[in-house]
């Protein structure tokens, strides 16, 4: 089976597959689907930038940046130890149903994470640009009849789908590739928009964390906006602010569950010195950017 996909597109999730940035991502997604999960209520979640679903570690794209090695390659070591806490525990079963041999040869992607967790009722919907790559995910859940896979733009997607006719509850991700410069921008404005549209829906949104503070500006425009209740994760595993590439990542969340700060704040405790290079520099914080 091959999970990668030709070299005509420009961004391919499948160079930075199971880094720590993705490990962070999708433990507050787990964290959250497995909130909507202990209501009986039917969720919708739904993936703006759902990318191919499921990806190969042995790829060549994927071995050339080894990023996987620093994020689910470190976590994955300490599947045995005594105090994971068990959203960790919870998201390594994940994993682990995909390596059934027990040595790490693929990474799922989000929406394997929320097909994971969705109940008979519960709804997915995915969006996907790459044609390539929405074929792929499409034959991956081809099977299932609470997954559509759709490949068309996932802000566009936004102003279709929100809000949802068919469940009262649920998440948002949207996660996009931030290659473009403007991408800050357009996903300051498509959550603004998206939570205009459906105020009780929980918004998730992955952003890198560079030299640059675009994501300071894009936190700036939020509390600027009049939404409420966005908590942020940050999570800088080398010191922040270096002048060069990606110094750490965060994830807003819109909406959150209950008490879901405190649950952060604990994993990201235990999180940053099993994964981080030197777990003296670099920091993780969780705090409210706009309070209820
Ligand atoms: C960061 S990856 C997604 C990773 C995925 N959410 C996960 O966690 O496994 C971003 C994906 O968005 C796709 N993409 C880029 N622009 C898009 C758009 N406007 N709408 C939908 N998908 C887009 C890219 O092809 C890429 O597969």
């Amino acid at each position: 089976m091959a999970f990668f996909f030709g070299d005509k597109m420009n961004y391919q999730h499948i160079f930075h597959a199971g880094n720590a940035a993705d490990v962070l991502k999708h433990l507050v997604l787990l964290g959250v689907l497995r909130a909507l999960a202990r209501k009986a209520t039917p969720f919708l979640y739904l993936d703006t930038h759902a990318g191919g679903g499921l990806y190969d570690l042995n790829a060549a794209a994927a071995l050339k940046t080894a990023e996987f090695q620093t994020g689910i390659g470190r976590l994955w070591a300490t599947r045995e130890a005594a105090n994971v806490p068990p959203l960790v525990e919870d998201y390594l079963n994940i994993v682990a149903a995909r390596n059934p041999h027990g040595t790490l040869r693929t990474y799922p992607g989000s929406p394997l994470f929320a097909q994971a967790v969705a109940r008979s009722d519960d709804q997915l919907i995915l969006f996907e640009q790459a044609a390539e790559v929405c074929n792929y995910l499409k034959a991956l859940c081809a099977d299932d009849p609470r997954v559509s896979a759709h490949n068309s733009d996932g802000y566009a997607a936004l102003k279709a789908f929100l809000p949802p006719r068919t469940r009262k509850r649920g998440v948002v991700l949207i996660d996009p590739p931030f290659e473009d410069r403007n991408e800050f921008t357009r996903v300051g404005e498509a959550l603004i928009g998206a939570v205009e549209r459906w105020p009780t829906g929980i918004f998730l949104v992955w952003y890198p964390i560079t030299a640059q503070s675009e994501d300071a500006q894009l936190l700036a425009r939020l509390r600027a906006s009049g939404l409420r209740k966005i908590l942020s994760v940050e999570w800088c595993w080398h010191g922040c602010r270096l002048p060069k590439g990606m110094n750490g990542s965060g994830m807003l969340i819109v909406n959150p569950p209950w008490q879901f700060e405190r649950e952060m704040d604990t994993l990201l405790q235990w999180l940053h010195p099993q994964l981080a290079p030197d777990a003296r520099a670099g920091k993780v914080q969780v705090q409210w950017c706009v309070p209820e």
